[in-house]
C-alpha cells in the first residue's frame, strides 16, 4: 500500500526528476524488502534466478545494480553507455502518456560515459564477480557526434566486456541520428566485428562473453530475416526485441502523443511481440541457435507469459515500473509462478514459442490452455 502511495506521488513529478528521485531512493535503501522469487532459467552458461530483467535506460550509469536485484528482478541491463559522457537532447525529453500507460522519450543517450561506468562496474564486480546469481548485461552505443561509430563500439567492448555477463549492442535508439542505419547488412556486419574485435583486445578472460543485438520494432520482415541470418553467421548469442517505436497508433489518447521520440509501454506490446514471434519462427525454421530477450509493454504476469508463449527466453520491462512502482517484478514473477502452476508447466521452456499470434497468446495467458 505504502509503495503504491509513494509511486502515486512520484508520478506527479516531471518524469526525469521522478527517475532521479527513484534512483536516489534506491541508492539510500528506500525500497521494499522482498523474499526472492525463483524461476530458474538457463541460457548457454548464463543462469538466471528468474527470467525478468530491467531494460536498458533505467540504470544508465550502473549505479543501482544491487538494488534492482533486491526488487526481485533476475537481471539488469545497464546503459546505454557511450565512450564519452553526453548530455543528450534538450529537456524536457521524457513525456508520460498517462491515458495510454506509455512514455515517449528522446533522451539521446544521456550518460556519464564509459570511464565512470567502468569504475562503478569494477567496484560492483569485487563483491559480485561475473557469473554471480544476479546477472548484468552492459548495453553499449556510440556518441552522437562521434567521427567513427564503429570504433566507439570497439572501445566500449574492449573496456567493458570483462564486467559483463552479456553485452547488448544497441543499434536501435531512435534518438541518435542515423543509428538505426546499422540494421542494414553491410553496416551490421561491421558493427558486430567491431564489438568482437573489442572483446579480443580486452582483458576479458571469457572471450566468449555472450553478445546480444538490440533491434528496433519498426523494421520489415525481410529486414528481420537478414538480421537473424547475419547474427547467426557471426555467432551472436541472441536478439533483444525491441527498443521503442517511432510509429504512433491512431488509438493513442494522451495529448503527449505528438512529442518526438521513442514510444514505449502498453502501445508497444503487440508490435514488439509480433516481431518477437516472427523472429522465433525464422530461428526455428532455419535451426539457428539464437536466444530471444523480449521487451515492450510488459506490465503484468499475463503480458510476460504471452511473451514466453511467443518465443521469449527472457523478458525485460521499463515503462510499467514507472506506473506500477517498485513491487512490479515481485508481482510479475509470483504471478508467472501461479500461471505455470495453473497450466502444469514445470519449466518455461516447455511452453516457449508454442503460440504464434500475440493476441491468442494473451488469451491463453489470461484463461489458460483450454
Ligand atoms: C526513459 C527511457 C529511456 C530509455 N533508454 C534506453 C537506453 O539508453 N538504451 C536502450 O537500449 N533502451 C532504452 N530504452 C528502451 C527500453 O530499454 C525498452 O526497450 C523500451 O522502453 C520498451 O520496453 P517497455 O515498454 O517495457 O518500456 C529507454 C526507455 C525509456 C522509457
Amino acid at each position: 500500500m505504502i509503495w503504491k502511495f509513494i509511486t502515486f506521488f512520484v508520478r506527479k513529478l516531471d518524469p526525469e526528476n521522478a527517475h532521479k528521485i527513484t534512483l536516489l531512493a534506491l541508492k539510500f535503501g528506500l525500497h521494499p524488502r522482498l523474499q526472492q522469487v525463483e524461476i530458474k532459467t538457463k541460457i548457454k552458461n548464463l543462469e538466471f534466478s528468474n527470467p525478468l530483467g530491467i531494460a536498458a535506460g533505467f540504470d544508465k550509469n550502473a549505479e543501482v545494480i544491487k538494488k534492482i536485484h533486491s526488487l526481485n528482478f533476475g537481471f539488469s541491463e545497464v546503459g546505454t553507455i557511450t565512450p564519452f559522457s553526453q548530455y543528450g537532447n534538450l529537456k524536457p525529453r521524457v513525456f508520460r502518456l498517462e491515458e495510454d500507460k506509455a512514455i515517449i522519450n528522446r533522451n539521446g543517450f544521456n550518460n556519464l560515459g564509459m570511464i565512470k561506468a567502468k569504475k562503478k562496474l569494477e567496484k560492483y564486480r569485487i563483491k559480485f564477480p561475473v557469473g554471480s546469481e544476479f546477472l548484468v548485461g552492459i548495453n553499449i552505443g556510440p556518441n552522437k557526434d562521434s567521427l567513427d561509430r564503429f570504433n566507439d563500439y570497439e572501445i566500449l567492448s574492449e573496456n567493458l566486456s570483462e564486467f559483463a555477463d552479456y553485452i547488448a549492442i544497441n543499434i536501435s535508439s531512435p534518438n541518435t541520428p542515423n543509428l538505426r542505419d546499422f540494421h542494414e547488412t553491410k553496416h551490421l556486419k561491421k558493427v558486430i566485428m567491431s564489438v568482437k574485435n573489442g572483446i579480443l583486445k580486452s582483458k576479458n578472460s571469457n572471450l566468449k562473453v555472450p553478445v546480444f543485438l538490440k533491434i528496433a520494432p519498426d523494421i520489415t520482415s525481410n529486414d528481420l530475416e537478414s538480421i537473424i541470418k547475419i547474427s547467426s553467421q557471426k555467432n551472436i548469442t541472441g536478439l533483444i526485441i525491441s527498443n521503442t517505436t517511432i510509429k504512433r497508433k491512431k488509438k493513442l489518447k494522451s495529448p503527449n502523443m505528438k512529442e518526438l521520440g521513442g514510444l514505449s509501454g502498453a502501445p508497444l506490446f503487440l508490435k514488439s511481440t509480433r516481431l518477437l514471434s516472427l523472429a522465433n519462427q525464422i530461428i526455428k525454421k532455419n535451426n539457428y541457435k539464437l536466444y530471444l530477450i523480449a521487451v515492450g509493454g510488459v506490465s503484468d504476469c499475463q503480458s510476460a507469459y504471452a511473451k514466453i508463449l511467443c518465443g521469449a527466453h527472457l523478458i525485460q520491462l521499463y515503462t510499467s515500473m514507472t506506473y506500477e512502482g517498485p513491487l512490479i517484478a515481485n508481482k510479475i514473477t509470483k504471478g508467472l509462478l501461479s500461471l505455470m502452476k495453473r497450466d502444469n508447466v514445470i519449466n518455461i521452456n516447455d511452453i516457449r514459442g508454442s503460440v504464434k499470434n500475440p493476441e491468442i497468446a494473451m488469451k491463453i495467458a489470461i484463461n489458460g490452455f483450454k
